[in-house]
């Protein structure tokens, strides 16, 4: 049987380079499977800096709004929680403080090495979960729903897994009401964000990531997308003046 191969350094640095940027560094945002790999990548190559990052840019409000989205989720103790796009396992970390059973889903394996959480690892997109239907009883997912290619889909997927009375908690970054925190905000995101990120992490990265907002729904329409996927009792709740949004819902 053949040994398996690895990919030699200089190819490894051409498959997420195109005219020696990476394939994230660009204007026009990457869409279709181009953006799956390009999101994958640039996960990959900010995974060893994004909790230190993300602490520093958040001002540490991050962790605040995860222990807010578990506590929304409402389920007892011992539910089993699939944390999608789970990153560096922050959520399974307060999912299981919280007496649940978590499961870390991610799709790049930079991000999942870099998990600490201690929950089951798994590497999927989380747009096929590969869980049988109505499995577990609650998701969370945080600061993923704009790295998506399809969010209807995305949602759709949720109401296959989670089982009836079920429930979900997702959050995202979002845009301020009042205009001058929308101002404010946007001054953040588009300038300082990408400073910081820049300095610490990848340049291009945090260029990204003030661009992804814009790929987006308005709250209504996602509380929309979720109630066709087959959620009641559906909210949206802006969190820190709405800088980040937070959606719950119970699986009918
Ligand atoms: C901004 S990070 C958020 C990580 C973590 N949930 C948190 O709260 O810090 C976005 C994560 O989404 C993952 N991701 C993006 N698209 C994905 C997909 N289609 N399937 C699985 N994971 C995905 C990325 O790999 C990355 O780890």
């Amino acid at each position: 049987m053949p040994e398996p191969t690895s990919i030699p350094e200089h190819e490894q640095e051409r498959e997420h380079e195109r005219d020696g940027r990476a394939v994230w560094d660009t204007d026009a945002l990457p869409e279709g499977d181009e953006k799956v790999r390009a999101v994958r990548e640039m996960f990959d190559t900010i995974a060893p800096r994004y909790d230190m990052v993300n602490r520093i840019m958040t001002l540490r409000l991050d962790v605040r709004w995860r222990r807010r989205a578990v506590r929304d989720l409402r389920l007892p103790s011992g539910s089993r929680v699939l944390d999608l796009a789970s990153g560096t396992g922050d959520l399974c970390v307060d999912l299981t403080r919280a007496g649940h059973r978590p499961i870390s889903i991610d799709l790049s394996f930079g991000m999942l090495a870099a998990d600490r959480s201690g929950a089951p690892l798994v590497q999927a997109d989380i747009l096929r979960l590969p869980v049988p239907d109505g499995a577990v009883d609650g998701v969370t997912c945080g600061f993923a729903l704009r790295n998506l290619v399809e969010l209807p889909a995305f949602f759709d997927e949720l109401g296959r897994v989670v089982r009836s009375g079920g429930r979900i908690a997702l959050l995202d970054v979002g845009v301020p009401r009042n205009r001058v925190v929308r101002w404010g905000n946007g001054i953040y995101f588009g300038k300082v964000v990408p400073r910081i990120g820049g300095w610490l992490s990848d340049p291009a990265a945090y260029r990204y990531l003030p661009k992804s907002v814009a790929y987006l729904p308005e709250p209504p329409e996602m509380l929309g997308l979720l109630r066709s996927a087959g959620f009641v009792d559906v909210e949206h709740r802006p969190l820190s003046g709405g800088i980040t949004q937070l959606l719950t819902g119970t699986r009918g």
